[in-house]
């Protein structure tokens, strides 16, 4: 018997019309990242998603196919759930409204309210939106007279309908809402849900009879119930509504259905009144997310910029899309997704930040401690203050996940990951690894940054739950991964002195783009070439150039990405570099000076138009400066962004 709170959250049901794009991948993550905030903070989690399938708009689209309603969306259905399962989604359970266990529930339903009288058949003539499955009345279209969410024409319908008793429930509706700050979020919504309420509540017409894909009326089979009346029901299916009460009675009322912000009506008002109809709580929480637009731009068909989910995760992994959804955009707010941004924020925070966070590390750990983390003795300030910020980062993530600020929480894990990065240059792990009489020092050092490693796998699981994994099976920590809690990074300490660790293994390669115009090369003539020549004979004795020679050199700050030594040479590293607009390769002769990942990370600067040239089969495009005095040497390093010039 689990004696662990429940918490159930649900995501719309997906209209299986079109295929599934980025928004709705947008939304299906927020819920995602929740529920597994959530299981690891110790809550009995059930998390639904699902599909929406009936209604007339579906039933023209398989006629015109040739095919049957459920045929036509078996195939789409599928392409859903595969959806799900490649961007990581743990939803507990996937209801299609297609299924005979739903109908169950939607009969029972609309058998009970019209047993008490709040189901009532009538004559229905109204506007009706078939896209989005909606009446209207004439003073809720927009001003061209069309539909208000979606602005395509509506039909007036003239029918035979049951309605539904809304307006009997209007007032305690408003009451609910009024004395439930929490119910509708952000606090925008819910002032738009009150002023829609005042504007008053009219019957809803529940029923048509000029199509039959649906779920008949019980009482009267040539009706089939109103989708939204049908697909707002999904939500008591799964969780035993008509034969587990003791499961429906943990999780219902549900404590948060997230969805799009155009449907919190349907959310936070129809649905309210069908519940207090039934006698049932209401759900604790109706959240309404922003809306995903791509470079500025409303997805749509006929503008051809819908981005489809599966190219992009086949193209950069679920996990980084995952990471740009939840943190570029503030719930509740609409925001952007362009090509260009999650390209930058992978090359930035999960190739560099991250990934060269856990590739020094372990590198570290394997080259100067055979991998193995000692355990720590004493403990310097810096040590301590590594340790103070991760137990300060556990405690921020865990109150900003609660109340739903999930980019603040993502940004609050980052600046750990930065203070770590930072931790290695202040601590230079390769300078104490010289020192015989600084062993236990350097252990205390990668004691700490294994253990911010640990913390940081449990912090970033619900938002990257596939990388998460990665770095716990690459620290090889014994505790099964999928059993990780919250609570075990509640106390620092959490890995054994003697534990081995696992060899270092890239978690996001660095995403080319397409290289700009490189900088011009001199084109020489031959008279040029001839008359160089000469010059740099004439100057041979000279020191002094002039400011055209100086000119000639293109100087820029650049940033270490990777740096490796050149097998089997003892001066040659093989540095990565950022120039800003592209990346390159080069070897520069300052093994002797440096451990390579002492450079990792910095900014310096680069002759950046030198000839490239073929050093120990690499070829070396650029150079960095460094100054030298006797036996030392030190590189240029400035305080500059990437791409800056030097003059
Ligand atoms: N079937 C109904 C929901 C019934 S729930 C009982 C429906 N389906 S939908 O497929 O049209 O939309 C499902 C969800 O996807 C909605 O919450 C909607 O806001 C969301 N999104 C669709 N496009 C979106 C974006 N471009 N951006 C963010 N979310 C968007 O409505």
């Amino acid at each position: 018997m689990s004696e662990k709170k429940p918490f159930y959250i649900t995501t719309p049901i997906y209209y299986p019309s079109a295929k599934l794009h980025i928004g709705h991948a947008y939304c299906t993550t927020i819920a995602d990242a929740i529920a597994r905030f959530k299981r690891l903070a110790g809550y009995d989690v059930f998390f639904l998603t699902g599909s929406d399938e009936h209604g007339q708009k579906i039933q023209r689209t398989a006629e015109e196919q040739g095919v049957s309603p459920l045929e036509y969306v078996d195939g789409i259905v599928a392409e859903f759930q595969k959806l799900w399962v490649r961007l990581g989604i743990s939803n507990d359970d996937f209801i299609r409204t297609s299924e005979a266990r739903h109908h169950r529930v939607v009969q029972e339903i609309f058998r009970r309210i019209y047993e008490k009288g709040d189901i009532y058949k009538g004559s229905y003539t109204g506007l009706y939106c078939t896209p989005c499955e909606s009446y209207w009345t004439e003073h809720q279209l927009d001003e061209n007279g069309c539909c208000p969410d979606c602005h395509r024409p509506v039909e007036q319908v003239s029918e035979e309908a049951y309605f539904f008793k809304m307006s009997k429930y209007a007032d305690r509706v408003l009451q609910y809402i009024e004395e439930n700050p929490e119910f509708i979020q952000p606090v925008s919504r819910r002032n738009e849900m009150i002023n829609f309420i005042k504007q008053g509540l009219e019957d809803l017409c529940i029923s048509r009879t000029s199509f039959d894909w649906g779920i008949p009326v019980p009482m009267d089979e040539k009706h089939v119930i109103y989708v939204w009346f049908d697909a707002l029901t999904n939500y008591l299916t799964p969780i035993g509504f008509l034969d587990d009460a003791e499961k429906f009675g943990k999780y219902w009322p549900a404590d948060l259905h997230l969805v799009g912000k155009e449907i919190v009506r349907f959310h936070s008002i129809i649905w309210p009144c069908i519940l207090m109809a039934l006698d049932l709580p209401l759900p604790k929480m109706v959240y309404g997310h922003g809306w995903l637009v791509v470079d500025g731009d409303k997805m749509s068909k006929s503008k051809g910029n819908v981005v489809d989910p599966l190219l992009l995760i086949d193209e950069f992994s679920a996990d980084a899309i995952r990471y740009f959804l939840l943190r570029e955009i503030n719930l509740g707010q609409d925001g952007n997704f362009s090509r260009d941004a999650l390209i930058t924020r992978i090359n930035a925070d999960l190739a560099n930040d991250l990934g060269n966070l856990l590739h020094r590390t372990l590198n570290m750990i394997g080259k100067f401690q055979d991998g193995i983390v000692l355990a720590p003795e004493g403990e310097s300030e810096i040590d301590a203050s590594l340790k103070a910020d991760a137990m300060a980062t556990v405690r921020a993530f865990r109150e900003g996940m609660e109340q739903m600020k999930l980019s603040e929480s993502i940004k609050k894990v980052w600046a750990f990951v930065s203070r770590a990065n930072k931790y290695i240059d202040e601590t230079a792990p390769w300078a104490l690894a010289k020192d015989p009489e600084k062993k236990q020092v350097l252990a205390n050092t990668m004691y700490h940054l294994a253990e911010s490693l640990r913390f940081i796998s449990v912090l970033i699981s619900p938002y990257m739950p596939f990388t998460a994994k990665r770095i716990w099976e690459q620290l090889a920590l014994p505790q099964p991964f999928d059993e990780v809690q919250l609570s075990d990074i509640e106390t620092w300490g959490g890995i054994a002195g003697g534990h081995r660790v696992g060899a270092p293994e890239q978690l996001f390669p660095r995403i080319e783009v397409e290289k700009e115009a490189q900088p011009a090369k001199p084109q020489q003539t031959q008279k040029q070439g001839k008359q160089q020549k000469k010059a740099e004979k004439r100057e041979e004795p000279a020191a002094e150039i002039s400011m055209e020679d100086f000119s000639k050199i293109h100087l820029r700050v650049v940033k270490v990405l990777a740096a490796e030594k050149v097998p089997e040479t003892d001066k040659l590293l093989k540095l990565t570099v950022d120039l800003g607009n592209e990346k390159r390769e080069i070897v520069s002769g300052i093994a002797k000076h440096y451990e390579p990942e002492e450079l990792i990370g910095k900014n310096v600067v680069m002759v950046i138009n030198l000839k490239p040239a073929k050093i120990r089969g690499i070829v070396s495009h650029g150079m960095v400066l460094a100054a030298s005095a006797g036996d030392e040497l030190k590189v240029l390093s400035v305080d500059m962004p990437i791409g800056a010039t030097v003059r």
